[in-house]
C-alpha cells in the first residue's frame, strides 16, 4: 500500500500561494532563498525536512490556452523530480494552503504524478542502474477526508496500467511484435471476468478480408495479428464504445524506408494500441455500470523484403473500397481503415482512434500536443474537455470538407498520401480515415449492412505526445502515456 496515515520519519511537502507565504513565519528564510511561492518554484530544506512548493500561477495576461492553470499531476512530479539525486522515498503531504481550494481531484492527481515520476523504464538496465524508486507517500491527517479507500485503489490502478502503456512503448519490437501482442494480451487481459477476447491470426485477417492489415505486415517475420476484446458492464447498456489504436510494432517506412534518425524510435508506433489497451484494462479493473467497451486493434510490422507492399499496389480494403499505395510510410492510416470499418459492424455510439499517424502533427504542434480531429462537434467537445480537466495537452483540429478531395485517387477510390504533398499532413490523413466510419461508402458484399450510416467519431494523432524527447509532464522524456487518463474520464462521465 504506498499511500499510508502520517509517517514521522517522511520529507514533509507543503504547497503555498503568494497570498499565504508570510503568515508561515519564514519570511527572512524564503527571501533569502528568492522563495516567491511562483507555480512550480520549490525549496527543499533537509535539516527540518520540509520541502516547499510554490502554487500561485499569474494568470492575469490575456491568454486563449485552457491548459494554462494549475496542474497538481504536474506538480506532483515536479516534486519528485526535484529528489531525484537524493535517497529520499518517503515522502508527506504535510500542508496546502487554503487559497488553492485543494481538492480530492488533486490529490488524486497529485499522488498519480509522483507515481508516475518515481516510475523509470528499467527492463534492460542492470538492476543496479535502475532508477524507479519504491516511494511510501504518506498523507498528514487533515487530508483524511479527501482520499477514501475506493480513491487509492484507483490511483494504482491508473499508474500500474500507466506503466503499462509506458513499457509497451518503450519495449524493443523483439519484445513487443505481432506475435508477442497476443500473448501479452491474454496475460494481461485473459483472467478479467468482464472481459472477452478474440484474438485473430493472420489466416482470420486473410479469411475476413482485411487486406489493409495484411498488405502492411506481409514483409515481416511475424505474420500479422488483431484483438477484439470487449468489457461488459454490470447493469443494462445503455451506452457502446469501440476504441482503435495504431498497432505498428516496427515502422522502418517499407521500401519508401525512412532516412537517416527518422526510423529511431518508430518502436513506438503501436503507442496508438498500447493506450487503448491500458484503458481497457483501467476500465475492466474499475468496472463500469451502463457502458459496452469494444477495442480493437490490428498489430503489423511494417518492413522491407521481397514481398513487401510497394507503391502501385491497389488494395481492396475490409470496407470494400480501394486505396492506391503511394508511399509504404504511409501504413498507419490502412491498418486504422480496416479496423474503423470493423468497429462500425458493432455498431457502436462513439468510435476513438489514437495513432502515431504523422509527422506533421509533430510539426504543426509540437510533440507536446494530441490532434483531437472529429466528424461531431458535440463529441469532440465533450472529449477535449476531459482533455483539459486531466491537463494532458491536445487541440482541437478541424476536417475541412474542401480538403477531402485531396485524398480522393484517380484508378481507386483513395489514395494513401494527399494530393496536396505535406501540407496539414494530419488532417488530411484523419480526412482519409473518415471514409471507413461512414458505411454509406461501404462495398464489400461480405458486411451486411441494413442502415448505412457515418458513426460519431474521434481520431487523435498522438504522433508527438506518445513518446517525448524533451520532458514531458512527468518531467521524463520517453513514452508519456498520455490520452488514457482522458479517455478513462470521458467514458466514465457518460457512464454517469
Ligand atoms: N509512424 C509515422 C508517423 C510518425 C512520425 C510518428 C514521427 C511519430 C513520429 C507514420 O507511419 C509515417 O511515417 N507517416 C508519414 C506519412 C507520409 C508518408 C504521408 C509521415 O508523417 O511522414
Ligand atoms: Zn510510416
Ligand atoms: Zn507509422
Amino acid at each position: 500500500m504506498p499511500i499510508s496515515p502520517q509517517n514521522p520519519n517522511a520529507i514533509k511537502i507543503n504547497l503555498v500561494t503568494k497570498e499565504n507565504l508570510a503568515s508561515l513565519d519564514k519570511t527572512e528564510l524564503f527571501e533569502s532563498l528568492k522563495f516567491k511561492g511562483n507555480y512550480k518554484q520549490i525549496v527543499f530544506l533537509p535539516e527540518s525536512k520540509q520541502i516547499f512548493v510554490g502554487v500561485s500561477l499569474d494568470i492575469s495576461n490575456k491568454v486563449f490556452d485552457p491548459f494554462f492553470k494549475v496542474d497538481f499531476f504536474n506538480l506532483g512530479a515536479v516534486i519528485i523530480n526535484s529528489l531525484a539525486k537524493t535517497k529520499i522515498t518517503q515522502i508527506q503531504l504535510e500542508y496546502v494552503d487554503s487559497a488553492t481550494e485543494f481538492n480530492s481531484k488533486n490529490l488524486q492527481d497529485l499522488v498519480l504524478g509522483m507515481m508516475q515520476a518515481s516510475w523509470n523504464f528499467d527492463t534492460y538496465l542492470d538492476t543496479k542502474k535502475a532508477k524507479t524508486k519504491q516511494l511510501e507517500i504518506s498523507l498528514n491527517s487533515s487530508f483524511d477526508g479527501l482520499l477514501d479507500p475506493n480513491k487509492i485503489t484507483e490511483i494504482e490502478i491508473f499508474n500500474t496500467n500507466l506503466n503499462l502503456v509506458r513499457t509497451l512503448v518503450e519495449s524493443i519490437p523483439e519484445d513487443v511484435n505481432p506475435e508477442s501482442m497476443m500473448k501479452l494480451i491474454q496475460e494481461n487481459l485473459g483472467n478479467k471476468s468482464n472481459l472477452k477476447l478474440e484474438l485473430w491470426d493472420a489466416q482470420k485477417l486473410q479469411e475476413n478480408k482485411l487486406n489493409s492489415v495484411m498488405f502492411v505486415g506481409r514483409a515481416s517475420r511475424y505474420q500479422p495479428t488483431l484483438v477484439h476484446a470487449t468489457l461488459t458492464p454490470k447493469g443494462e447498456i445503455k451506452h457502446k464504445i469501440c476504441l482503435v489504436g495504431k498497432g505498428v510494432t516496427y515502422d522502418s517506412g517499407g521500401l519508401d524506408i525512412k532516412t537517416e534518425g527518422h526510423m529511431k524510435t518508430m518502436k513506438t508506433d503501436m503507442a496508438g494500441s498500447a493506450t487503448m489497451f491500458g484503458i481497457i484494462k483501467t476500465l475492466a479493473e474499475i468496472g463500469l455500470e451502463n457502458t459496452e467497451i469494444h477495442w480493437i486493434s490490428a498489430f503489423a510490422e511494417n518492413m522491407v523484403a521481397p514481398n513487401s507492399y510497394k507503391a502501385d499496389d491497389v488494395i481492396t480494403s475490409y470496407s470494400g473500397q480501394t486505396i492506391e499505395i503511394l508511399n509504404t510510410d504511409a501504413e498507419g492510416r490502412l491498418l486504422l481503415a480496416d479496423c474503423l470499418s470493423l468497429a462500425t459492424t458493432f455498431n457502436p455510439d462513439y468510435i476513438i482512434d489514437a495513432a502515431t499517424l504523422t509527422g506533421a502533427c509533430v510539426v504543426a504542434l509540437s510533440e507536446r500536443y494530441t490532434a483531437l480531429m472529429s466528424n461531431d462537434k458535440q463529441f469532440s467537445d465533450s472529449l477535449f474537455s476531459h482533455f483539459v480537466a486531466e491537463n494532458e495537452n491536445a487541440a482541437q483540429v478541424i476536417l475541412p470538407q474542401d480538403l477531402k478531395e485531396e485524398v480522393a485517387g484517380t484508378i481507386s477510390d483513395l489514395i494513401n498520401t494527399s494530393k496536396v504533398g505535406r501540407q496539414a499532413g494530419h488532417i488530411t490523413a484523419g480526412l482519409f480515415l473518415g471514409h471507413f466510419v461512414d458505411q454509406k461508402l461501404f462495398r464489400n458484399p461480405d458486411i451486411k449492412l441494413e442502415n448505412p450510416k457515418e458513426f460519431s467519431w474521434v481520431h487523435l494523432d498522438i504522433a508527438g505526445s506518445a513518446f517525448n524527447n524533451k520532458k514531458n509532464s512527468i518531467e521524463h522524456n520517453g513514452a508519456t502515456g498520455q490520452s488514457l487518463r482522458s479517455i478513462v474520464s470521458w467514458v466514465r462521465g457518460l457512464d454517469g
